[in-house]
């Protein structure tokens, strides 16, 4: 399924190719290459990588991107919520991140990234599969007077830290899950894969 995904999308740059070399040849060396590495929506469900533009991804919000038909949430972290992470160790299920299914060895770090302002995660909860509520503001909550932002699953109250890390007293077992992914550059990040496979 996936082979076939990509070789439409091959078939597709192709046929782009061609139309602007026939038209402004010109204009072909400003086509991003990054381009012709997006798989076809089709073959993303099937499990192929996928590439996230974080150049406009504002400090403290959120982008959603869908990788195996999951949302991965990619957050750009604020000082302060990064300062803050520390201070709920004592009241986290897996604060060291010991569950080596939750998250690849990079992520298994005080801020479970690659870089500390950057949190990548899979967004399903993972006591019985909701969609937690981002709820960044750092300020105490009705459902955690000691708030110190993260995300909330309403469904049965399971909270979970900036880091995806699980709080204790919660049905979740677990911290969120960190899928695999590395920095193509500053502001893009490929979602499914540990490293760039060409550069093996
Ligand atoms: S599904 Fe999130 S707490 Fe139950």
């Amino acid at each position: 399924m996936a082979e076939q995904g990509v070789n439409h999308g091959r078939r597709r740059f192709l046929t782009a190719t061609t139309a602007v070399v026939g038209g402004v040849g010109g204009v072909f060396a400003a086509v991003p290459f990054i381009k012709a590495w997006q798989p076809s929506a089709r073959a993303q469900t099937a499990g192929a990588p996928v590439i996230a533009d974080i150049s406009k991804l504002e400090v403290g919000a959120r982008v959603i991107e869908m990788w195996r038909g999951q949302p991965v949430w990619i957050i750009r972290r604020t000082p302060e919520v990064v300062a803050a992470l520390a201070s709920q160790d004592g009241r986290l299920k897996d604060a060291q991140s010991a569950n080596i299914e939750q998250q690849p060895d990079y992520a298994r770090n005080e801020t479970r990234s690659r870089k500390p302002e950057i949190a990548v995660m899979v967004g399903i909860c993972t006591h019985l599969g909701c969609s937690p509520t981002f709820v960044p503001e750092m300020l105490p909550q009705a459902f955690d007077g000691e708030w110190k932002g993260g995300f909330y699953c309403p469904c049965h109250n399971s909270r979970f830290d900036m880091a995806g890390r699980v709080y204790q007293g919660v049905p979740a077992p677990d911290n969120l899950r960190v899928p695999p992914y590395f920095f193509i550059d500053d502001n893009t990040i490929m979602i499914g894969l540990d490293a760039d496979p060409k550069a093996a």
